[in-house]
């Protein structure tokens, strides 16, 4: 019976948002064998609604446990505000670690008191999003930008370059009118196009939480194991493969195939 020590971490998002979050748990984790799925026969989920994203959520999960893991990274926000805790109620005593908009951090770096948070309609409207400000925000302006449509262009690669272009000139104008001073990419996806949000807010801080959520899990499982070789690393998809692979590619630096599957 394999122990959290050596489970594989289940690691899921709707897409390839996740794989910045994949890439700070091989960093902290090297010797620690990975199964990443990439839902992409059904993203993006950041406009799909509660009921959508939980069963997505559920089956996904199910999967990975039954593939071996031992604690699982939902990473998406999107996820994680929708449904984490119905994983949580449904696996009572497994380890789930979620990530969330950095609302936090983001507060603490603000000098003028006002920050924005860029993230899917789906995580910004959750109670779980308004339980996170109410807790954190300490009197500072926290400015909610949904960005419907930029997960999805994001996920066609070059052939969405100028729609992601043209969506993020009219996220970030407001912003930057408001003169926020941090702003947290809340959406796992955003961290690939992070230079291109820093193009239109010169002088902002943008705030990305994948390396918080790698420190969690290394803290649930104890110390990085030293391998004498890297760990296994199994990538799965729901749709295509070949956009994944070549972000794996990118976000990893190792180019590992990536399998098809039926969840
Ligand atoms: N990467 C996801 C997130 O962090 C979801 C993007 C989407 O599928 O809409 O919210």
């Amino acid at each position: 019976m394999p122990t959290l020590q050596d489970a594989p971490i289940g690691v899921f998002d709707s897409g390839v948002g996740g794989l910045s979050v994949l890439a700070a748990l091989r960093r902290r984790l090297p010797g620690h064998p990975l199964h990443y799925v990439a839902d992409l026969d059904h993203a993006p989920y950041g406009e799909r609604g509660d009921a959508y994203v939980m069963d997505r959520t559920a089956r996904i999960s199910e999967h990975l446990l039954a593939s071996g893991a031992g604690l699982i990274v939902v990473a998406c926000n999107t996820a994680t505000a929708q449904a984490i805790a119905l994983v949580r109620e449904r696996h009572p005593g497994l380890p789930v670690v979620g990530v969330e908009p950095g609302v936090k951090p983001a507060v603490a770096a603000s000098l003028v008191r006002r920050v924005g948070v860029l993230a899917t309609p789906g995580t910004l409207a959750s109670a779980r999003f308004a339980a996170l400000v109410e807790r954190h925000a300490q009197g500072c302006d926290v400015l909610p930008m949904p960005c419907p449509g930029l997960a999805a262009a994001i996920e066609q690669g070059e052939a969405g370059a100028a729609e992601v272009e043209r969506l993020l000139d009219g996220f970030c104008a407001p912003l930057r009118a408001a003169g926020v001073d941090v702003v947290a990419l809340g959406c796992t996806h955003y961290v690939f196009v992070a230079e291109r949000i820093a193009a239109r807010l010169p002088g902002v801080r943008l705030i990305d939480t994948a390396d918080a959520v790698a420190r969690q899990a290394q803290t649930l499982i104890g110390q990085a194991t030293a391998a004498p070789a890297p760990a296994p690393l199994r990538l799965q998809s729901t749709g295509a493969t070949d956009t994944l692979a070549r972000m794996a590619a990118r976000a990893l630096d190792e180019t590992p195939t990536v399998e098809q599957v039926v969840i």
